[in-house]
């Protein structure tokens, strides 16, 4: 897509290119990462990891998470498209 950007994605010890125009999901299938996940809606949790830098958006206004949860890192990447650079550690927050 003609605008679209990359951000970089460290992740499971490799560093890929995550368009900022595609969920983190879609990123992290697309490498071949195995990464659980369900409903793809930001609902189920499944998904959840957590970011150790770097900031995302969510397509959706209420992602099931606890603001608490956000605070401490806590990301769903089946609704969030990365802002920045970002460090994101295996399955599980
Ligand atoms: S797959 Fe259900 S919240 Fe991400």
């Amino acid at each position: 897509m003609q605008g679209a950007r990359s951000v970089q994605l460290d992740v499971a010890g490799r560093t890929l290119q995550a368009p900022t125009d595609q969920t983190l999901l879609h990123t992290l299938l697309g490498a071949g990462i195995s990464w659980p996940a369900s409903c793809r809606n930001g609902t189920c949790r499944r998904c959840i990891g957590r970011l150790t830098r770097g900031q995302v958006v969510y397509d959706i206004a209420w992602p099931g998470l606890l603001p608490e949860e956000k605070a401490g890192g806590c990301v769903l990447p089946c609704v969030a498209r990365p802002l920045s650079d970002l460090g994101l550690e295996a399955p599980g927050c």
